[in-house]
């Protein structure tokens, strides 16, 4: 079994983060044997932050600026069975590091690619923001393709403390045990109502920009997707999907005639 460990910690693999997985790790071993391919965001060298000029999305991911410095990460997610995203919690949500990388592969919302995937993720704090840290990193990779199966955040000085570390050790034992038999049984899980909508979302993104470049049009049409309720051949729940349609129905809606309210809080 092939792991991708997607580490966005300037601490690298001996910092909290990178112990925790460490120790996620060590239990997956128990399961099966593992290879282990580990990136480091920081060392990734992508500059400052994403140059935001769009051309992966438009002209495709080679035309990135930093395609090069990205591609150890795009060839850790193509080669795995299994993905560990790690973060700290960094003012109350992922870190710098790690939403830069996110930021790079921007263009895999509307090209997504890994369907049937399982990810797990990791956070670590000195006492708060995992929920949204991970919640950030489920939605993103989600609309990439991969399927959280798993997500643990931990306090780093609670680990001195027994009955906290008894938790931690139990999740992880858990966590390990659930995303092996993730791989194993491959699949992907039903999609969902918010699944469905950023299909739709997706498409609606896809087919505006159509007259900016041919990339993402054609990557759609050649899976068929246009004509597709969703992504994969799972099995697409009748009710979530018209609730789906409703919801792109109103979002069309609003863009054709302006309707949309803007967002108040
Ligand atoms: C800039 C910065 C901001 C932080 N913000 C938070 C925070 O909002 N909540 C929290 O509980 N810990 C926060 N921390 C603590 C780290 O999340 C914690 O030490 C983490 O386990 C470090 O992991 P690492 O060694 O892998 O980098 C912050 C640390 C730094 C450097």
């Amino acid at each position: 079994m092939r792991v991708g460990v997607v580490l966005g910690t300037g601490h690298g693999e001996k910092g909290t983060t990178g112990t925790v997985v460490d120790d996620l790790l060590q239990r997956v071993r128990q399961h099966t044997e593992i290879d282990v391919d580990v990136v480091c965001t920081d060392d990734l060298d992508l500059g400052p932050s994403c140059p935001a000029c769009l051309a992966c999305m438009t002209a495709g991911e080679q035309a990135c600026p930093n395609v090069d410095n990205a591609s150890p990460a795009r060839e850790l997610m193509d080669a795995a069975d299994l993905v560990v995203f790690a973060t700290p919690v960094h003012s109350f949500t992922l870190s710098a590091t790690m939403k830069r990388f996110v930021d790079h592969f921007a263009y895999l919302i509307h090209r997504p690619r890994y369907f049937g995937t399982p990810a797990v993720l990791v956070s670590t704090a000195a006492g708060a923001g995992h929920d949204a840290a991970l919640g950030y990193l489920e939605t993103a990779i989600r609309r990439w393709g991969f399927h959280t199966v798993g997500q643990l955040g931990v306090n780093g000085p609670g680990l001195a403390k027994p009955p906290y570390r008894t938790k931690v050790d139990l999740a992880l034992d858990e966590i390990a045990s659930t995303a092996v038999h993730a791989v194993r049984d491959g699949g992907e899980p039903t999609p969902t109502t918010s699944d469905l909508i950023g299909f739709r979302v997706a498409r609606l993104l896809v087919e505006s920009s159509r007259d900016d470049g041919p990339v993402d049009a054609a990557y759609w049409d050649e899976r068929g997707w246009f004509d597709a309720d969703w992504f994969t051949d799972a099995k697409v729940p009748r009710v979530a999907n018209a609730l789906a349609g409703l919801v792109e129905g109103r979002i069309r809606k609003g863009i054709a005639n302006g309707s949309s309210k803007p967002y108040r809080g």
